[in-house]
């Protein structure tokens, strides 16, 4: 399975911060929000990601993240040239996803919680068997997000991007699952009302075709569209909370890497050494110094 990563967005709810950079390079708490997407697809065992991006902020973004080899992984690039929509990014992405399924994340999206991996591997499982996968997760307001409504039975039956009157409080969030039939569907996609392509429209098109699973986040689980001033805040003060309670950093992309043997404990000092005059770094350092791998 191949991973899109899309950070070509205008960012325009966060200026005058992104005035000079790209939303996703913006930090929640101790690491790029970059970090965080990335992390989700590297959790799901996806090691050839596309990054999506604009001509603007390409360098600032191979200067980060580089090649991936950091991580372990292998990432290439791509420039949007206009902010048309999210299914956009599959279709830039033809190439690089061949015959492949591929997973798609929002850059601005933050997950945290237990049993996610298990929810990652049954999404890329789905999708080798036809079947996309999406994550409704129950939220305030759902004005502000594509909206997943159900029946008593708990099957989806209609997606709507920002309605004005939601059908539930269940939100879509920015990740999606897909075979490999979605690259077609993204090139003969029309566009909405507004003139944008919506990715709330593929998923319909799967539901329609009863080839869409839409996985129900519990409310036990965070998640976050980190868009707004306030949401932005709020995940960067609850990963704070979270990693100085439990000791564990979340989105630590060298410690996933390393955890899946796809780096090996030299190459984890190298990038501990890089941040040694970071908390992060002595993070990096103790975990290569206390395991054998
Ligand atoms: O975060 C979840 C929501 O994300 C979903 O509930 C919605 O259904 C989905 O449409 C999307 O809505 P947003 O209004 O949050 O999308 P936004 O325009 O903020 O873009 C989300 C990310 O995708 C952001 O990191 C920028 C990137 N992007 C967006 C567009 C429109 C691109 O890379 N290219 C684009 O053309």
């Amino acid at each position: 399975m191949k991973g899109i990563v899309l950070t070509a967005g205008g960012g325009k709810r966060l200026q005058p911060m992104t005035w000079a950079t790209s939303k996703q390079l913006l930090p929640i708490y101790d690491k790029p929000m970059i970090y965080y997407p990335l992390s989700v697809l590297l959790q799901a065992g996806i090691r050839d990601i596309l990054l999506v991006t604009t001509k603007h902020d390409l360098e600032n973004y191979k200067e980060l993240l580089g090649d991936g080899s950091q991580f372990g992984v292998n990432i290439s690039y791509v420039v949007q040239p206009s902010m048309d929509g999210v299914p956009q990014g599959i279709v830039l992405g033809k190439d690089f996803i061949g015959d492949d399924s591929v997973a798609l994340v929002l850059g601005d999206n933050v997950f945290y919680g237990s049993g996610f991996k298990e929810n990652l591997a049954h999404a890329v499982n789905n999708a080798s068997k036809g079947i996309a996968t999406i994550f409704g997760c129950r939220v305030d307001d759902p004005t502000r997000f594509g909206v997943v409504d159900f029946d008593a039975k708990g099957t989806a039956i209609s997606i709507e991007e920002k309605p004005l009157v939601p059908k539930s409080n269940y939100a879509v969030t920015g990740l999606y699952f897909f075979d490999n039939s979605v690259v077609e569907r993204a090139c003969n996609l029309q566009p909405s009302a507004l003139g944008h392509f919506e990715i709330t429209d593929i998923c319909q098109q799967y539901l329609d075709q009863k080839k869409l699973k839409v996985e129900q986040l519990d409310l036990s689980f965070a998640w976050f569209d980190t868009g707004t001033v306030d949401s932005l805040f709020n995940a960067g003060e609850f990963i704070r909370v979270m990693q100085s309670s439990t000791g564990v950093k979340v989105a630590a992309l060298e410690e996933i890497s390393y955890d899946a043997g796809w780096i090996k404990r030299a190459q984890l000092l190298k990038c501990a050494e890089r941040l040694k005059k970071t908390e992060y770094g002595k993070y990096l350092e103790n975990i290569a110094l206390s395991t054998r791998r």
